[in-house]
């Protein structure tokens, strides 16, 4: 009975345990079987392995074949177990022979990639983690030609790339063997500045909303957007990475780990760039948070060091929602399924945007909301009130519109009057902007991370006085919310539910500031 044994690693989390692949070959009946909790894709690296040592023209062995994948109790899965599982019937069956010392020469390598039916090696997922935890004992990483600039990123030194079978088993036996990866030589186009970071000059007016986004990045702090379609709540949050300093190597290499684990993978050439994630508000807790089968990353992860951008918060599900609260908390997420039990980090900036309404028109000067209290107080309830707690930051903007082109003046007609300037893009220190400022500056100042609670007697502070639109009278709102709580003068937030209840202002015309609490 031949033995031989090759070394490879699985991949649990973010962890990658070194796994022995032991190939035993004895006589009897022709039988190839694969132990040690394989996965379905591991199991099929049978067929995979026997095409590609026959088209590569060695001999597949004929009697009983055992592959045992020690740790017997890890779970392995993907086909990086191809190129161990044909070398260790290579070397088990004579066809190839290591120098001198096989059994040592292959437990301080480390092989990696599935294998095409012609013997070419493909790429294989995750394998930077597999790097990192080889370079650290200091193993040689003999790895597909598609996955070498990944393992570069964190092993340059120990890399040896190729492209088919033949060329890792001429590696093996010395006659050709295989040299280092060059160094990752980074062009001018690519890393950290390779995507290009959008500007915030590109916004026009919204000061506050702008010098909101500057404290919430100059802070870390989480910021809930609200205003109507079109404001420029995405294109502010889309902005905000642009804002932040550049990752640390550390924090660059934490980010491609979890990048690699994902299944989207890692491309080296994003090593470096802040994760901006924008979920879509249909996606699903585990899809957010992280789970599924493989207790795959999730969006919270993905966007770890990064920003987690949620559109239109109140159309998440609740129970979406709320599975954010913990992770923003203390940055990890466990994600546990029956097979795996690992934990993730989420370090993440959240930004979320909603409308004022489910119009979205409530405030327009344009008038046009037809949205009832009640109507206004469930679209906002959405987002219950310790999320609401978790959003240190909140800012409220009007609408933005281009600047028009001047109509023509027909000749005899009155020269219309200056169009009114919209306080959304009144400099900060105009009368249409010193009440925010002055109620944003008192919240930064007294409060710290936590500058703005929404449960700490946020309605006194609320902002209410200063918009003065030229040409609205005072009470002239339109809008059946308004003139309905006009006629309610005692109307105010709710008793309970701190963040998510709403100033409904009855006695005093609800003015709207781009920086204010909800
Ligand atoms: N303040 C602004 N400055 C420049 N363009 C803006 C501004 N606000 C909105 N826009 C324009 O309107 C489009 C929609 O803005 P968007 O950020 O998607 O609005 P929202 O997310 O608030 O609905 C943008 O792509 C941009 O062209
Ligand atoms: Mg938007
Ligand atoms: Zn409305």
């Amino acid at each position: 009975m031949a033995v031989a044994r090759v070394a490879c690693r699985a991949q649990v989390g973010l962890h990658a345990p070194l796994v022995h692949v032991e190939v035993s070959l004895a006589s009897g009946l022709p039988v190839f079987c694969i132990v040690g909790l394989p996965a379905m894709v591991v199991k099929e690296s049978k067929e995979r392995v026997r095409a590609a040592l026959l088209n590569s023209r060695f001999e597949f062995p004929a009697g009983r074949i055992t592959v045992s994948l020690a740790p017997a109790d890890l779970p392995k899965e993907g086909g990086r177990f191809d190129l161990p599982i044909a070398l260790g019937i290579l070397l088990a069956s004579g066809q190839i022979r290591a120098p001198a010392d096989t059994c040592r020469t292959c437990v301080t390598r480390e092989f990696y990639g599935e294998l095409g039916l012609t013997g070419e090696l493909k790429p294989v997922r995750g394998l930077l983690l597999a790097a990192a935890h080889a370079a650290r004992h200091g193993h040689e990483l003999v790895v597909p030609r598609a996955n070498a600039a990944e393992a570069c990123v964190v092993a340059p030194a120990q890399v040896r790339a190729a492209g088919h079978l033949l060329e890792v088993c001429a590696h093996l036996t010395g006659a050709a063997p295989l040299s280092p990866c060059p160094l990752p030589q980074r062009g001018a186009d690519e890393g950290p500045g390779r995507s290009v970071l959008l500007d915030l000059a590109d916004v026009r007016g919204q000061l506050q909303a702008k010098r909101a986004l500057i404290i919430a990045a100059a802070g870390g702090h989480s910021l809930l957007m609200i205003g109507p379609p079109g404001s420029g709540k995405s294109m502010l949050a889309q902005r905000l990475p642009g804002l932040l300093p550049p990752l640390t190597h550390a924090e660059a290499l934490e980010v491609a780990a979890v990048a690699a684990v994902s299944s989207a993978g890692f491309t080296p050439q994003c090593l470096g760039e802040r994760p901006f994630r924008a979920p879509h508000h249909t996606a699903s807790a585990a899809a957010l948070v992280g789970g599924g089968a493989r207790a795959r990353p999730g969006e919270i992860s993905l966007a770890h060091h990064g920003v987690l951008f949620l559109d239109e918060l109140p159309e998440f599900e609740r129970g979406v929602l709320e599975a954010l609260r913990e992770p923003l908390e203390t940055g990890v997420v466990a994600v546990s399924r029956a097979a795996l039990q690992t934990q993730y980090p989420a370090a993440f900036q959240l930004i979320a945007a909603m409308n004022p309404c489910p119009c979205g028109r409530l405030g327009d000067p344009a008038g046009g909301c037809r949205c009832t209290p009640a109507e206004v107080r469930r679209y906002r309830g959405r987002v219950s009130a310790p999320l609401l707690d978790r959003l240190t930051c909140t800012s409220r903007s009007r609408g933005w519109r281009p600047p028009s082109s001047t109509p023509p003046r027909v000749q005899g007609q009155p020269r219309s009057p200056p169009p009114a300037a919209s306080p959304a893009r009144a400099p900060c220190n105009s009368p249409a902007s010193s009440g925010a400022m002055r109620a944003s500056r008192m919240r930064t100042c007294s409060a710290g991370a936590r500058w703005m609670r929404p449960g700490s007697g946020y309605s006194r502070r609320r902002c209410d006085g200063g918009d003065s639109r030229p040409g609205t009278p005072a009470g002239a709102e339109t809008g059946a919310h308004h003139s309905r709580s006009r006629r309610r003068p005692g109307h105010q937030r709710r008793a309970s539910g701190r963040g998510s209840a709403v100033a409904l202002s009855g006695s005093r015309r609800r003015r709207y500031c781009a920086i204010c609490t909800m």
